[in-house]
């Protein structure tokens, strides 16, 4: 690449650019667990300090019902386009502890990679978006568009705050892009942008049987099993083959166009392959007559993340618990709105409870499956930016998780939106060793920095 003014900052100052990561990372900004409310302001504030260095005006760290939204502005470019950048600031919990070759919150490099909590998902690639805003800032004296950026502190735990401030103030968002920071692509060598995102239902089903816990020799045979009860609940929900027994889930599923049933059925990136070495598994699990990009992206799926409940500590006891929970969530694809979807859900785990069992169901949290169109200018501006950092095509994939705020934005503010991100497959995501690619986080500064010249 030419020896810019640009190029040549940033090149100079990579190593700090890292620190000022490695900052932000030391702060446990985990959104889940009310101990790190303390933290989650921290984080918050941090982020708001680096927009103000950047140069940005109009800084906010906006109270919630839960965690602060960070809200800048630089707006000095009449005539010129509105980007709106969203990152998120919050991370998952960090167990199981024991799995991590560094601890979590003290951000570690080994090879080319940064191992932390949040490395990656979101702080190293919302720090890598502040970066070429800084850069650009700094060279220019101005940025190439007008720029708002809104960053959550409650994205790992359903969001609510961001969706109500959306919602309620939409004209404080006024833009012409929207650029989320928070996907990967399939291999660091092949840059991609995502057009498509699932929503997610996440619910907790809590099972009830007699007022305490009983002596199961002297009540077995009796008394009703939370923990069975749960254990048919589940099987109930979806079979071997990976069918969801849910009825009417279903019913309102679009279809995909014939080029992506191609695309999919064909696998020219080889993803099938990928997905045995990265898991460590030899046999895939799910609907075997769809290919597996299509169960990633484009169906429905139930999971079990967790099952609470009974004794569970070293040797055994005769015990028939009181209570039992399971934490079950289901992706969403285009058009299975979580709302409908929780209640179709509930429905069905009344049906499938075993007598002499009172279940609850509760909805931890939703949101919606995203589709944009890739024909649109700013999307076609992130691929030409990828393009000249990467020297090849970008391809356009969709992804299996979740960003609800994706949905938002394009069904509130109705402006295209860019899913540009710089994670790997391998870089550990809600797992132990979280990490980043160093070259990923630099390469990543370019693109954005790129991008941005090339919408003003
Ligand atoms: N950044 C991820 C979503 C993601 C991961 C998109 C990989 C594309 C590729 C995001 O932080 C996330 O984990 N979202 C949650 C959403 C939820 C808790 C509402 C998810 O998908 O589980
Ligand atoms: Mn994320
Ligand atoms: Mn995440």
């Amino acid at each position: 690449m030419a020896q810019t003014p640009l190029e040549t900052y940033i090149t100079e100052n990579e190593r700090r650019f890292l620190e000022d990561l490695k900052g932000w990372l030391r702060i446990p900004s985990i959104s889940t667990l009310p101990e790190h409310a303390g933290d989650i302001r921290r984080a918050a504030e941090y982020a708001a300090d680096q927009l103000k260095r950047i140069g940005f005006e109009h800084i906010e760290v906006i109270p919630t019902q839960r965690h602060p939204l960070v809200y800048a502005d630089w707006l000095k470019l009449p005539g010129k386009p509105t980007l709106l950048i969203y990152g998120h600031y919050d991370v998952q919990p960090v167990d199981p502890l024991d799995l991590w070759e560094s601890p979590p919150f003290e951000p570690t490099i080994r090879g080319d990679n940064l191992y932390s909590r949040g490395a990656c998902d979101d702080k190293g690639q919302t720090m890598l978006v502040f970066k070429a805003l800084e850069s650009l800032m700094t060279v220019n004296g101005a940025l190439p568009v007008n720029v708002r950026v809104l960053i959550e502190g409650e994205e790992e735990a359903g969001g609510e705050s961001i969706e109500h401030y959306v919602k309620t103030f939409p004209e404080r968002l006024k833009c012409d892009a929207a650029f989320i920071c928070d996907t990967g692509m399939p291999s660091r060598d092949l840059p991609a942008l995502t057009y498509g995102l699932r929503g997610i239902t996440y619910t907790e089903v809590e099972a009830r049987g007699a007022k305490r816990d009983l002596h199961s020799g002297m009540y077995g045979g009796v008394a009703p099993n939370p923990l069975h009860a749960l254990a048919l609940i589940i099987a109930g929900l979806k079979d071997a083959e990976g069918h969801i027994h849910i009825p009417g889930l279903y019913d309102k599923l679009r279809q995909p166009s014939a080029q992506e049933r191609a695309f999919w059925r064909d696998d020219p990136l080889n993803s099938t392959e990928m997905l045995y070495e990265e898991m460590g598994v030899s046999q895939l699990s799910g609907e075997n007559e769809y290919p597996p990009l299509e169960r990633l992206w484009a169906r429905p799926t139930l999971e079990v993340h967790g099952i609470i409940g009974g004794f569970v500590g070293e040797g055994a006891k005769t015990v028939i618990p009181a209570v039992g929970k399971a934490k079950i969530s289901l992706r969403l694809p285009p058009d299975l709105k979580s709302a409908e979807v929780f209640t179709l859900f509930e429905r069905r785990v009344k049906e499938l409870a075993p007598p002499g069992v009172e279940v609850t169901v509760h909805n931890l949290h939703g949101g919606e499956a995203v589709l944009v169109p890739v024909d649109t200018p700013p999307v076609q501006a992130a691929a030409a930016a990828l393009r000249e950092v990467y020297g090849k095509d970008p391809v356009f994939i969709r992804e299996g998780g979740s960003i609800p705020i994706a949905a938002l934005f394009d069904e509130v503010l109705r402006v295209p939106v860019v899913l540009m991100g710089f994670g790997l497959p391998d870089d550990n995501l809600h797992a132990p060793n979280e990490k980043y690619s160093l070259s990923q986080f630099f390469k990543g500064i370019r693109t954005v920095a790129s991008f941005l010249q090339k919408l003003g």
